[in-house]
């Protein structure tokens, strides 16, 4: 069993189907009311450069169900993280108080840093490079409406980002058929769109064209244009993006019925309007309450 969850590329697609039968199965333990207190006194700590709203409250929902505490820990609390000390000597003492560490940073080096010293698990909980927590929460998502996710036809709609990147990875695990439209200069790098063609050839192709994107989609999915850390380009990107938003002209010129996806928060009015967030085949929010079901997974099988 590998110690961490940093990237999706280090996953066998056994473990990732693993993770997913268990979430399920846990789902349906925790909703028909009952308890799983596999990490009764375990302690997970959770470190945040950049705000959260689900990753931080499933995470710490999801150890508490399984019988565990969080301890959040903000850069400024323990001098910055790499700055007051470096980062291998944060890993090596949060590894003496605690059973897991989940860290969602601007460099991507930062979690793997702290997984390489930590001796307990570290978990990616979103960085510059990837959300990997967010992908697989967004394929189980996929599976509930779907009843599949092999061959199921996702158009992603917007920057080539850090989600755009874990989601693509996932395509190639599990053989999604990915089409991605983002405007020029902001795709996807092709590394990971080799990388992910590879694990299943033809999962992943890229386009300009959103129309063409979306034409058979059994999914259309976006996020925000401005991630994290990038507030200083918004006008510019804002710009960039003409043509890119999710709005109903889009949806409807695609297969009656298909799912909307967003992995939230969502500017509406920018990537989606408000008008397709709300619209009754939006799965946006049973995405975000699958955050908690795969990541109480993801710490049983890590942790017990
Ligand atoms: N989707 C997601 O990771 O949301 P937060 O940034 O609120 O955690
Ligand atoms: N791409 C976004 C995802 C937020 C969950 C960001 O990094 O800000």
């Amino acid at each position: 069993m590998q110690k961490d969850f940093l990237s999706l590329t280090n996953c066998s697609v056994e473990l990732l189907e693993e993770l997913l039968e268990l979430s399920a199965s846990l789902k349906g333990l925790y909703k028909g009311g009952s308890r799983d207190l596999c990490l009764a006194g375990k302690t997970l700590a959770m470190l945040f450069e950049k705000p959260s709203l689900r990753t931080r409250i499933s995470f710490q929902v999801a150890m508490r169900d399984l019988g565990g505490s969080s301890v959040y820990v903000k850069p400024e609390d323990i001098g910055g993280i790499g700055k007051r000390e470096p980062i291998k000597d944060m890993a090596r003492v949060f590894s003496r108080y605690v059973d897991v560490i989940m860290a969602r940073t601007f460099e991507h080096s930062t979690v793997t840093e702290l997984a390489k010293y930590a001796s307990v698990p570290v978990i990616n909980a979103l960085t510059d490079w990837s959300h990997p927590c967010q992908a697989m929460a967004d394929v189980l998502t996929i599976k509930e409406h779907l009843g599949r996710i092999e061959g199921v036809r996702l158009a992603y709609v917007g920057d080539g980002n850090n989600v755009a990147r874990s989601l693509a990875l996932a395509g190639g695990k599990f053989g999604m058929k990915m089409i991605i439209a983002s405007p020029a200069g902001y795709e996807l790098d092709g590394e990971t769109i080799d990388e992910a063609n590879e694990m299943s050839p033809g999962s992943v192709v890229q386009t300009n064209d959103p129309r063409a994107a979306v034409a058979e989609a059994d999914v259309i999915y976006t996020d925000t244009w401005v991630s994290m850390g990038q507030e200083d380009e918004k006008a510019k990107r804002v710009a960039d993006f003409a043509g890119f938003q999710v709005d109903a002209a889009l949806v409807n010129s695609a297969p009656a019925g298909v799912k909307i996806m967003h992995c939230l928060p969502a500017k509406r009015g920018y990537e989606i309007t408000d008008e397709v967030t709300e619209m009754p085949n939006s799965i946006i929010y049973d995405q975000a309450e699958n955050r908690l079901h795969f990541q109480r997974a993801l710490l049983k099988k890590l942790v017990s």
